[in-house]
């Protein structure tokens, strides 16, 4: 075959490798085979020293030309094999702006922390430290300290769980009033404080009853406090959080920590006083216990009785939500179900 004739053949096998690839690294490699170095055309351009003077021009020429033309077939197939790969690319990474946004849900904080930050707030207002307790608490605080002491009778209201003979889970926030009277410095003044947290009791779950549930524990200590200090008190507590027209009441209680002791009343914030369901038709709903601290309790923790006294109380905040909102079922505030949760926004 002449060098023409061979020419020739390569350049219409080439032109055809090149078409048929869309692949951008055989194409180098066509391109690399053909016209590199150690390709035919150079190879060709290598042997023209042994051509006639005549035929030199003739061939190189068209080994030029050869050369030329697959150049810029290797050159344009490229291109629009690179075309192709960006359309793909742009095809597959098309972000879609006119679709609507997945929506970041705004949560609340929860009803009862609701409440009892309300509360907190209101009696910082009045100068009390707001003290947190251990929800694991020793027996010697949870009872003995509060004047119950081993079987005593009025232990059995408060059932709770055991986890060893001395330590048990907390059934009211009262152990944080003897944690508190034995550390304060009473030459800087009067002990005033609430004590918010979680109490647990074995008692059985049903409507107004869980076995976990909150208290908020009040507790002012200095030298002449009357029963006179706790019902101004409570009474500015009660028209904070249930507006200005109500009235308390007290009705004398038990409770082995205080003496003496009252349950108190708040004046129906429904009805007014006039009787309703809400307030059992009585006009009055209890809220609370209260009373003026034991002398036994005080001396337990260092404190004279003679020289000082003082009052205490404990509020349910889960007790409050309920009223308030009109919850008839405590379980509600435990089981976690964001269609109840989410509708106390708390704003
Ligand atoms: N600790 C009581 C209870 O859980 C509530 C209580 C009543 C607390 C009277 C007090 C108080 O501080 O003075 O039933």
């Amino acid at each position: 075959m002449s060098l023409q004739a061979q020419l020739e053949s390569l350049k219409k096998e080439t032109l055809e490798k090149i078409s048929a690839t869309d692949d951008l690294a055989q194409l180098n490699q066509i391109r690399v085979e053909t016209l590199g170095k150690k390709g035919p055309i150079t190879e060709v351009l290598r042997g023209m020293k042994d051509l006639s003077p005549e035929e030199r021009p003739i061939v190189g020429g068209f080994a030029n030309e050869i050369r030329d033309l697959l150049t810029a077939e290797i050159e344009n197939r490229k291109v629009s094999l690179e075309a192709v790969a960006l359309n793909n690319a742009l095809a597959k990474e098309t972000l879609d702006v006119t679709l609507p946004g997945t929506k970041v849900y705004h949560g609340t904080r929860h009803v009862l922390t609701q409440i009892m930050e309300e509360i907190e707030d209101i009696f910082i207002g009045m100068g009390y430290q707001v003290v947190e307790g251990f929800e694991v608490e020793s027996d010697h605080y949870n009872f003995e300290r509060m004047n119950l002491p081993k079987d005593h009778p009025a232990r059995d209201m408060q059932d709770t769980f055991y986890i060893s003979d001395e330590i048990l889970i907390r059934t009211h926030t009262s152990p944080v009033q003897a944690r508190t009277m034995e550390k304060h410095d009473f030459s800087k003044g009067a002990l005033r404080m609430i004590s918010p947290g979680k109490v647990f009791r074995r008692d059985t779950d049903d409507a107004t009853h869980s076995h976990q549930f909150h208290q908020i524990e009040g507790l002012v200590i200095d030298k002449n406090i009357t029963m006179g200090d706790l019902k101004g008190t409570l009474e500015v507590m009660m028209k904070k959080m249930f507006g200005e027209e109500r009235n308390i009441r007290l009705r004398p209680s038990y409770f082995p920590f205080t003496e003496p002791s009252v349950e108190v009343d708040v004046s129906c914030f429904k009805c007014g006083g006039e009787g309703c369901n809400v307030c059992k038709h009585t006009g009055w709903i209890e809220i609370l216990g209260a009373g003026m601290v034991h002398p036994n309790v005080l001396e337990m923790s260092g404190i004279d009785p003679e020289v000082y006294t003082g009052f205490a109380f404990g509020l349910g905040p889960d007790r409050v939500a309920m009223l308030r909102y009109g919850v008839n079922d405590i379980r509600n505030f435990y089981q976690n179900d964001l269609r109840f949760l989410s509708q106390f926004k708390g704003e």
